[in-house]
């Protein structure tokens, strides 16, 4: 038997910019998805026992199959091969935590294994790239990076189609965030769609908008190594304004943003495509980060309490 798992991520700063070549800074979560995969007589069976917000698998049932197919293809397999996939682990199924990215990685990195090919981290994470178009249409490469190594890193895709330019960001210590799912599963390939075709239609509203969000990622990564915290909160609070802007935010995101701010959070915002999916907050010290996680689930949302930053996950 092959396994393999992969980590599931936070983007602090540059979502959806980021699939149009503005630099984003993402953290990989201490949680992570787990596969298993062992050769069988015939065809591809798939047990999904990840935790998650209901529907999460059934409504990427299409898109998972989809994205074993092109990654079957990118490790030159046929799509053929028969094989038994089990995914478990324990990050939840939460729409905006990179679970597809982190269970592409995953389950790369267990046919890798079962069926001997000897992969760098380098090739699994193409291979998680080609995968995850299937989930995100045009992906910026942001999650299945972070999913295949981990760290918080600054990240800038290639727009010419060559490697992606990431390098991991290094923290006086961890800091708690937490993230809260808004329960709605969200379609990040229509979101980032969406975004595409607006900005088209509008770049005199859409390109300072742009030029705003690449000026948080470079003050942002700033204020990381700084370790000047309160810097980092109204960042992720500025970020979260440019991303209602473009259309990505939802009233219970905002809502979720508002109750965290109100709680003590040094900043906010809406992670991942948005349109339902997660917030994430930034909660210094155990005890803010269970005040305001306590606060959110006390209106009967589900809430990570996870750190950015561990070195070694
Ligand atoms: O919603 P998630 O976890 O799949 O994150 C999507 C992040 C985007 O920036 C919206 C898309 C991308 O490929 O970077």
């Amino acid at each position: 038997m092959g396994k393999g798992s992969g980590y599931g991520k936070v983007i602090l700063f540059g979502e959806h910019f980021v699939v149009h070549g503005v630099p984003g800074i993402v953290s990989a979560t201490d949680a992570a998805t787990d596969a298993e995969v062992k050769k069988t007589a015939s065809g591809i069976t798939i047990k999904d026992e990840r935790k998650g917000s209901k529907g999460y698998a059934e409504e990427k049932k299409l898109q998972q199959i989809e994205s074993i197919e092109r990654m079957l293809k990118s490790m030159n397999m046929s799509t053929d091969t028969a094989m038994s996939i089990w995914l478990g682990g324990n990050l939840p199924g939460f729409s905006g935590l990179g679970a597809s990215a982190a269970s592409s990685v995953a389950i790369a990195r267990a046919i890798a294994q079962e069926f001997n090919l000897k992969f760098s981290d380098e090739r699994i994470n193409e291979i998680a790239y080609e995968a995850e178009k299937a989930y995100a249409g045009n992906p910026s490469g942001i999650d299945n990076t972070a999913a295949t190594f981990g760290g918080l890193l600054w990240f800038k895709k290639n727009m010419t189609g060559g490697p992606d330019t990431f390098e991991k960001i290094s923290i006086q210590k961890p800091v708690e965030i937490i993230i809260a799912s808004t329960g709605i599963v969200a379609n990040t390939k229509a979101m980032v769609e969406g975004v595409a075709q607006r900005k088209k239609a509008n770049p005199q509203k859409y390109d300072p908008l742009f030029k705003q969000a690449e000026a948080v990622a470079v003050t942002g990564r700033k204020a990381l190594l700084d370790f000047d915290l309160k810097k980092v909160g109204e960042l992720m609070n500025e970020n979260h304004r440019l991303l209602q802007e473009i259309g990505v935010s939802c009233k219970e995101l905002d809502h979720l943003v508002e109750v965290a701010r109100n709680q003590g959070a040094l900043g906010a915002k809406l992670t991942g495509g948005g349109g339902g999916g997660c917030m994430t907050a930034l909660t210094p010290g155990k005890e803010l980060q269970d005040k305001v996680a306590s606060a959110i689930e006390k209106e009967g949302f589900q809430v990570l309490r996870t750190k950015i930053g561990v070195q070694k996950l």
